[in-house]
């Protein structure tokens, strides 16, 4: 997708959601974010979160086919959650430790998700059934978007 049509797209939800996350917990904004964001995006696949527990990360609220309740540290989103950086893969066959939840995603992004303190409480994680879906646009938007979750000040 163009970078034009990704930030026009982009911008339509996170306005959406800015608008829409007031009052809301935080399991109902995560669950907020992935409907949007699935509904609007036509290369998404697969939107979710993953909250960090101690040996393992868990499936909170997501939007597109079954996925993994639980994985381990070794991929995608461990090397999120562990860094605290956004993770853009190309071609999920060709990172190491990738955790295949559905044999149909190609290529992914993970965007960790802080509280005040600047702990991560949760990875947004896409996957795309395309090759070379994401890019700095993708996480530039999403990591906007992943402030949102946690906001106090906007009741
Ligand atoms: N691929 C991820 C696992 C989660 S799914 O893509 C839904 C990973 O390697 O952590």
């Amino acid at each position: 997708m163009k970078h034009q049509t990704k930030n026009r797209v982009y911008s339509e939800c996170f306005n959406i959601i800015e608008e829409e996350i007031r009052g809301k917990s935080f399991e109902e904004r995560m669950a907020l974010v992935c409907n949007v964001l699935k509904a609007k995006i036509s290369y998404y696949f697969w939107v979710g979160f993953y909250i960090p527990k101690e040996e393992w990360l868990e499936l909170g609220p997501s939007s597109g086919p079954p996925a993994c309740a639980r994985i381990a540290y070794t991929g995608v989103c461990g090397k999120c959650a562990r860094s605290g950086k956004t993770i853009i893969v190309q071609n999920v066959h060709e990172f190491p430790g990738h955790i295949v939840c559905d044999p149909r995603s190609k290529s992914e992004i993970a965007v960790p998700v802080f509280d005040e303190k600047g702990d991560v409480v949760a990875v947004l994680d896409v996957d795309s059934d395309e090759y070379g879906s994401f890019d700095e646009t993708d996480g530039e938007w999403l990591e906007r978007i992943a402030k949102l979750l946690t906001l106090t000040n906007i009741e």
